[in-house]
């Protein structure tokens, strides 16, 4: 499938998702959260929210910067991006920069100190989406990731369930037993917190020399 194709389809399905997006994920607050104290943004620093969504995230992301730092969202969806901007708690935030735009091609402000990717598992598969976003980031930037991963093999009634309850979330299932593996080429002092038993993964590591253009 092409990156067009694929963008196409994930835009119809976070059409339909975006008005009850929040509620239907409501169960993965705790690991966004985990992924979050990772990344451990600082006062002061600039930090991109990857495939932001609904921008569950930014609040958070924006109250560990302070008024001094600067919190950047982008999203190919519009309709991710129209929650967002209605967001009570996002109202008045002038550090806060919402960009439209899909991880391969999106323009963003340089230098960035950290990237957070919270359940984008379609931009993690593209080491051209990361090799885009990464890029604008400083070297040494910390970056964190998380979202669904398959349990081990041998439980693969648990492991059908996620493909197909995961059908509107997720485009491009490469890589769904180790979604980590194209982003830890691009990290030093990568790490991945996860097991055979659970359908979770937090992965964090300093964005290698060389990358930032
Ligand atoms: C499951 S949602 C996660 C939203 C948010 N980060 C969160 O933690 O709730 C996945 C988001 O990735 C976005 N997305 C899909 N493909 C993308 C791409 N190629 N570049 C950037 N974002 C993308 C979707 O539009 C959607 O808003």
């Amino acid at each position: 499938m092409s990156e067009a194709e694929r963008l196409a389809r994930a835009a119809a399905h976070y059409r339909d998702l975006a008005p009850r997006y929040d509620r239907a994920t409501r169960l993965i607050d705790d690991i966004r959260r985990k992924a979050m104290r990772a990344l451990d943004p600082r006062p002061g620093e600039t930090v991109i929210d990857a495939g932001c969504g609904t921008g569950w995230c930014l609040p958070y992301l924006l109250e560990a910067v302070g008024p001094s730092g600067r919190v950047i969202g982008f999203d190919p969806s519009g309709d991710m991006l129209s929650v967002a901007r209605e967001r009570d708690a996002l109202r008045g935030a002038n550090n806060l920069l919402l960009v439209q735009g899909a991880a391969h091609e999106v323009g963003l402000p340089r230098g960035a100190d950290a990237v957070l990717f919270s359940y984008t598992h379609d931009l993690t598969q593209s080491a051209q989406s990361l090799r885009n976003v990464l890029g604008a980031a400083r070297p040494g930037a910390r970056v964190a990731a998380t979202s669904t991963k398959l349990y081990a093999r041998w439980l693969w009634p648990l492991n059908a369930y996620l493909r197909w309850s995961h059908r509107e979330y997720i485009t491009d299932f490469r890589h769904f037993d180790a979604p980590w593996t194209v982003l830890a080429g691009f990290l030093d002092d990568f790490r991945v917190d996860t097991g055979p038993f659970t359908q979770h993964y937090v992965a964090r590591g300093r964005l290698k020399a060389g990358l930032a253009r």
